[in-house]
């Protein structure tokens, strides 16, 4: 069994992010992530183990009973939430999922209210995170941070999980995994999410959501992926050489409304000016066909979904929010399920929720 503590972190850092899955996993068979870092870690296998769970925690939290027992799961545990980007619903959903397993939380919101203010370098603070809790969920803006610190914690005299809940321009594996989790509770009545048409629109170069969950996607069979953007905005050849690599049919295009028609998932995002070199660059890509409007739910098939990880500003106009098609307030809770999984699973427990007696 690979192990973090038997490969230097020069070695580690080099190795393609698949092969690095190994190194990740809890090394009780159970092949569920230990850490949690990006959405190379996930295969088919891993990710319907995760939404069966977290179907299960949703069903057992309907009864008072059954939420009590959940709140018993992971007494025993303590959560640091350490976001130093900006966060709402990933901050609060995954609180929500440590809440519902009763799971005790601390969290440092904005860097200059810790000590990293007064010069502490990452490596110890997240060593003194670890002498007072079980698990790091952690969103940071620098790329490759949260595997950094999981390597150091691994090396550590005390080890404990790290989750990575957003690292810069790069990956954001959890929302991947509530994604995903929306669209195969989208379409399990309706013959599964193989073969489907997934658009992705509007910032696809700066979007880590997008990144991580154009992978995901490859896990599943024969689904197409368009990308529609701004030249400007369009998805990076790392996601592109990934899907050749594996042999996924894909389309880059800057038409919304002809991908809206042929699509069952529309995946919009907003413009993520916050990463813009220079100021005011973004304002000056003209992005007006790349917005959701009523024109476009006209177009979108009856069965057929909108998604967004939020906060959107106005690419899905409101007149839109009642269908029945837009998925995005449901992708939000859906979050707080596949986290609490995730969560649950990370500590190894997900074979006594399955099979707890509710
Ligand atoms: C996304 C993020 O932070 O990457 N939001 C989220 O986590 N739900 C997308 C964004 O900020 O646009």
């Amino acid at each position: 069994m690979a192990k973090l503590t038997d490969i230097s972190w020069e070695d580690f850092s080099t190795l393609y992010l698949e092969s690095k899955k190994p190194y990740l996993e809890r090394q009780d068979g159970s092949l569920m992530p230990y850490h949690t870092l990006f959405a190379q870690q996930f295969d088919r296998n891993i990710l319907e183990r995760l939404c069966s769970l977290a179907n299960r925690i949703r069903f057992i939290n309907k009864s008072k009973e059954g939420a009590l027992y959940l709140k018993n799961v992971l007494a025993h545990k303590r959560a640091m939430l350490y976001f130093s980007q900006p966060s709402s619903r990933t901050f609060l959903s995954h609180l929500a999922a440590c809440q519902l397993l009763g799971i005790t939380t601390g969290s440092v919101r904005d860097a200059a209210t810790s000590s990293e203010f007064k010069g502490e370098s990452h490596e110890d603070s997240i060593r003194t995170f670890s002498s007072y809790f079980d698990m790091i969920i952690m969103r940071s803006p620098e790329r490759g941070l949260a595997e950094k610190m999981a390597w150091e914690l691994s090396n550590s005299e005390r080890p404990i999980p790290i989750l990575n809940a957003g690292s810069g321009k790069d990956q954001h594996p959890t929302q991947a995994l509530l994604d995903i989790y929306t669209l195969i509770r989208s379409f399990e009545n309706k013959g599964g999410l193989d073969g489907r048409t997934v658009v992705f629109c509007g910032d696809l170069l700066r979007g880590r959501t997008v990144r991580s969950l154009s992978y995901l996607l490859t896990d599943f069979n024969d689904i197409k992926q368009i990308f529609v953007a701004p030249k400007e905005l369009q998805v990076p050849d790392d996601v592109i050489e990934i899907l050749k690599k594996k042999n996924i049919r894909f389309e880059i295009g800057d038409d919304l409304r002809e991908a809206t028609k042929i699509a069952d998932a529309v995946y919009m995002t907003r413009i993520q000016d916050e990463w813009d070199e220079s100021k005011g660059e973004s304002a000056k890509i003209d992005t007006s066909r790349f917005k959701f409007r009523a024109e476009e739910l006209a177009l979108l098939g009856k069965e057929s979904i909108i998604m967004h990880p939020l906060p959107r500003r106005d690419e899905i106009d409101t007149c839109c929010d009642h269908d029945p098609r837009a998925m995005y307030w449901r992708q939000m809770r859906n979050g707080m399920w596949i986290r609490a999984a995730l969560i649950a699973s990370s500590f190894g427990f997900e074979r006594t929720i399955m099979d707890c007696g509710y």
